[in-house]
């Protein structure tokens, strides 16, 4: 009786700590900054070392299932990789960082507490897959390889305030990067749905774009989304 107990316990805490560090797939997120700082509930400023060049900026890299229950993802897994301003590695990115990956919160900061917070939360789960450096070149790489204005631009969507359907965004992205994509809008100072962030998705070795396997819940609730000028 006594073994048989422990037998389970045993297989319970293996079924649990498979599952607690699998993930299927990543979300690779991408921010309008028009659209973070043209919002109600929140201020926003630019970093210490300057406005970064126009376009969207890096959220993050995140590990995701592919299964019910749908909505949750893992999230700060267990880890033991020193912060991320000591890995030797990655500071070597950081003007890269800087430029790609800027932290639009007040007060101004040099945007690592933005980039070890992602790490924290969301790296440290597929960290059997890529290490701190290359969950951070890798997310580098991405951003360069899929420019999302300029995806729009060429589809005739420019950042000037203006809207455009939600198809028609979400069909020039897709049709440009040839991959399906999930568009994240939020709610601008007089109530309407803006476009606020673009999420793609990359399959689990973290080497190529695939369609999205499973998309968030729809939050761009109206026909015309605007597009903030910034
Ligand atoms: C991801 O894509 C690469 C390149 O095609 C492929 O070699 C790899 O097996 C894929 N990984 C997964 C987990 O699908």
């Amino acid at each position: 009786m006594g073994s048989q107990k422990l037998l389970l316990v045993t297989l319970f805490l293996l079924a649990f700590a498979s599952s607690a560090q699998g993930y299927d797939f990543f979300y690779f997120v991408q921010q309008w900054p028009g659209s973070y700082c043209n919002t109600n509930n929140q201020r926003c400023c630019y970093p210490i070392y300057g406005k970064p060049p126009s376009g969207f900026g890096i959220h993050g890299l995140w590990p995701n299932y592919n299964r019910p229950p749908y909505g949750a993802y893992p999230q700060n897994c267990y880890s033991n990789s020193i912060p991320i301003m000591s890995n030797r590695q990655v500071s070597g990115l950081v003007p890269n960082l800087q430029t790609n990956w800027p932290s639009w919160t007040c007060p101004r900061s040099d945007s690592s507490n933005f980039w070890q917070h992602e790490w924290t939360k969301h790296g440290t789960c597929s960290e059997a897959v890529l290490s701190q450096y290359d969950y951070f070149r890798v997310s580098l790489q991405f951003k360069q390889s899929t420019n999302i204005l300029q995806c729009l631009i060429t589809a005739g969507i420019l950042p000037n305030g203006r809207y455009y359907t939600l198809a028609s965004v979400t069909a020039a992205i897709e049709k440009c990067i040839r991959h399906t994509i999930y568009v994240k809008c939020n709610i601008d100072k007089w109530g309407h749905d803006q476009l606020y962030e673009v999420y793609t998705c990359i399959n689990k070795s973290g080497t190529m774009l695939i369609d999205c396997p499973v998309l968030p819940t729809p939050t761009c609730l109206s026909f015309w989304i605007r597009f903030p000028s910034f």
